[in-house]
């Protein structure tokens, strides 16, 4: 038995040997996406840039005086959801008054993008009627933790979807227009002056109204991405020299140019292949929760294939696509997982057990240092930027793939791969909903600093659109 056991556990670690990454491998790979973000950030190069860093015309973190009531909408994350917030100044407290998910049905993931704002419409109409809010004009933060070439705070146009979607007739449209004809469609209601803001900027705003020194925000859920502040003067696509602007770096594209092809291992080609958006978001498909369990099933079918598992034996369950959940792997690591092997329709012995706990410990391991290494790139980046010796820094996190999983690895690994740069972490809570509400906050508080005082009552201001660019 003992043999059998060792042998077993031999053959499972030479098929996991491809997902160990050394070092010196994580350190090449900060570097590579270094100069894919110096790419992106390039006027003339950032068309072709795999990594596109893209301005969100947020200038500003909280300074702790933003105030008022808010609507916030969350699209692009297990879930959708209508949020009412309020932004309080004297307890500096960004309170969840009331929220609200809605399902967003699978043929409307991919069915016309006017049913899926007509949906998204519905569902905050029947959100207002049950707050008694529907008389009120606020002020909306809408997070779409899509990839989108911002023009200003309130013009947005989608670059691609990701993730699961794919509704048709909404790239390369003005998501903030499809919104508003949707609302207008809907007849009985109005929304105040919206901004549009991705899921890292919505998570670093919000933890940025409790530490002022919150200038990264990343999400590592169902898919993955960073933001952070970065000079005006290296940001050639948008007028002005001085100050920062928040860019939002859409690291799940890294590779999508091939660079990451030496990394790649066939379950990961195999993952992007029979994904919906082949060859898009390549980085994404190595790290976050969309992917992790399907790269873990692969592994088990082939190993299983092999003889090597389950004495030979794959379930018809095992062999459905999307039939082992990432949360299975954050179970598994942490202990009781008989059932969910039975629920496979699996047999195992007690030599599986161990292999099928190596297998999730690698998978996330590797999601982990790959993540740590983008980081660590990012935070590189803004140490250079400001020619400091040393950086303390903080980023706000937020995705179910961060918060069920020890996060000790990407820790020590960032420490180990930005050796100059101390970065203390704080876990957003509801960083999305409330950070949108938070966006749109600065945005109030800035123009009132100007004397101008327009959200939620003169959305065609011209002020409004350049309340983050100043
Ligand atoms: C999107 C990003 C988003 C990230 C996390 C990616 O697929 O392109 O915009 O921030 O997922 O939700």
């Amino acid at each position: 038995l003992l043999t059998d056991r060792s042998y077993t556990e031999r053959c499972v670690k030479r098929f996991l040997e491809p997902f160990r990454l050394s070092q010196k491998t994580l350190q090449d790979i900060s570097s590579r996406l270094t100069q894919d973000m110096i790419k992106g950030l390039g006027r003339h190069s950032h068309h072709k840039a795999p990594v596109k860093m893209l301005p969100t015309f947020v200038r500003a973190t909280p300074d702790g005086t933003e105030k008022g009531d808010f609507l916030a909408l969350d699209l692009g994350g297990t879930n959708f959801r209508v949020l009412h917030v309020r932004v309080n100044e004297d307890e500096k407290s960004v309170l969840k008054m009331d929220s609200e998910i809605c399902a967003i049905p699978q043929e409307i993931m991919t069915g016309t993008g006017e049913q899926l704002f007509d949906h998204i419409a519905a569902c905050l109409g029947t959100f207002l009627e049950k707050q008694g809010l529907k008389e009120q004009v606020l002020p909306l933060g809408f997070t779409f933790s899509f990839p989108c070439e911002q023009k200003e705070i309130d013009k947005s146009i989608l670059i691609r979807w990701t993730k699961g979607f794919n509704c048709s007739g909404v790239e390369g449209r003005d998501v903030v227009q499809l919104l508003k004809e949707a609302v207008r469609r809907q007849g009985d209601y109005e929304i105040g002056t919206v901004a549009m803001v991705n899921d890292t900027v919505g998570t670093m705003m919000s933890c940025g109204y409790r530490d002022q020194s919150c200038e990264i925000g990343m999400i590592i859920g169902t898919g993955t991405n960073a933001c952070y502040m970065e000079e005006m003067c290296n940001v050639k696509r948008v007028e002005g020299e001085g100050g920062r602007m928040c860019i939002n770096t859409e690291w799940g594209g890294f590779g999508d140019d091939g660079s990451l092809r030496d990394i790649q291992t066939q379950f990961d080609l195999e993952v992007d292949r029979s994904s919906i958006n082949p060859g898009v978001h390549i980085f994404e498909k190595m790290i976050s929760g969309m992917y992790l369990g399907e790269i873990v099933r692969l592994l088990l079918v082939k190993m299983t294939e092999d003889k090597i598992l389950f004495s030979g034996k794959v379930s018809e369950k095992l062999r459905t696509s999307g039939a082992f959940l990432t949360k299975f792997i954050s179970e598994i690591e942490h202990g009781s997982f008989q059932r969910i092997l039975s629920d496979l329709g699996l047999q195992w012995s007690t030599a599986d057990l161990r292999a099928v706990h190596l297998i999730c410990d690698t998978v996330s391991s590797r999601s982990a240092q790959l993540c740590a290494a983008a980081l660590a790139a990012v935070a590189n980046r803004i140490r250079t930027n400001r020619g400091l010796d040393h950086l303390d820094t903080t980023v706000g996190v937020d995705g179910t793939v961060f918060k069920k999983h020890p996060t000790a690895e990407l820790r020590s690994m960032v420490h180990k791969l930005a050796p100059k740069c101390t970065l203390k972490f704080i876990v957003s809570e509801d960083g999305s909903g409330k950070g949108a509400a938070m966006v749109t906050a600065v945005a109030q508080r800035i123009a009132a600093q100007c004397g101008y005082c327009v959200l939620g009552q003169d959305t065609q201001h011209p002020s409004f659109l350049q309340l983050l660019c100043l």
